[in-house]
């Protein structure tokens, strides 16, 4: 067997084990886990497009919800030279495989003090940093709305002006809800949904599709003003990826 078909063989062991890893973590939460399999590459790759777009200049570099770490395998070989990536995850399990992963990681060998895993809330977390790009990977619309007003107050506060937040949202999760869960379920969904919207109509730059994904993905970019008295972003680009 040649070294690269071994390494291949690593690598796809390792994603089975990762893919087994978040279903039982979804079986154990469904609400906090969000999904039952980890992003695809092509998600990976538009949530972290922002951390290339930024150029070479040495970035803060914030992912929230990481899981087994399906978009920070993609993230770090992206970082330019001397950035910092924190990555905050709430499940205690799906901290330690990151933990894990920053150390092996090949493009961060002797400097994996570049990247930090915090096990904690989002919300509760202050590095005292401010980033130029935040990925979130939370799942959302498993919240209250006030939660998610929380967070996406907290991530435009955590954000540079003129920085950038990618996240995802799976499509058609609103029709599944209304026909497998309560009425109050629906209409928390709904709420989450207008929460984001008001997001989206003052700062969304760009929104894509995956369709690649399971299930498939909506990926939107948001950026900060430069000037809080600034008129709300332009949305400017949508696209389809697949
Ligand atoms: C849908 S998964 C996404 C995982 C990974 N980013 C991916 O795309 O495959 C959501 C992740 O967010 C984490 N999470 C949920 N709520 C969180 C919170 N308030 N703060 C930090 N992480 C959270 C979950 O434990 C889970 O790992």
């Amino acid at each position: 067997m040649d070294d690269w078909t071994t390494s291949h063989d690593r690598v796809l062991a390792q994603r089975n084990a990762e893919g087994w890893m978040f279903l039982i973590e979804a079986a154990r939460d469904l609400r906090t886990t969000g999904a039952i399999a980890p992003s695809s590459r092509t998600l990976a790759r538009l949530l972290t497009d922002p951390v290339q777009e930024h150029g070479a200049r040495p970035l803060n570099v914030l992912e929230a919800g990481a899981g087994t770490g399906s978009v920070t395998r993609t993230l770090i070989p992206r970082l330019s030279p001397s950035s910092r990536l924190d990555i905050v995850e709430a499940n205690a399990r799906f901290a330690s495989q990151l933990r894990r992963l920053v150390r092996t990681h090949p493009r961060l060998a002797g400097e994996s003090q570049r990247v930090r895993v915090h096990h904690a809330l989002v919300e509760q977390l202050d590095t005292g940093r401010p980033y130029d790009v935040i990925i979130s990977g939370l799942p959302f619309t498993n919240f209250t709305p006030a939660q998610v007003e929380t967070i996406m107050n907290r991530y435009m506060e955590l954000l540079h002006p003129g920085g950038t937040l990618a996240y995802f949202a799976y499509r058609g999760t609103r029709y599944a809800r209304a026909l497998t869960s309560s009425r109050a379920e629906a209409r928390r969904h709904r709420a989450v949904e207008e929460v984001l919207a008001g997001y989206q109509r003052r700062y969304a730059t760009g929104r894509w599709t995956v369709w690649t994904n399971l299930p498939p993905a909506d990926v939107w970019q948001l950026r900060r003003p430069n000037d809080a008295s600034a008129p709300a972003a332009p949305y400017i680009l949508t696209g389809a990826a697949r």
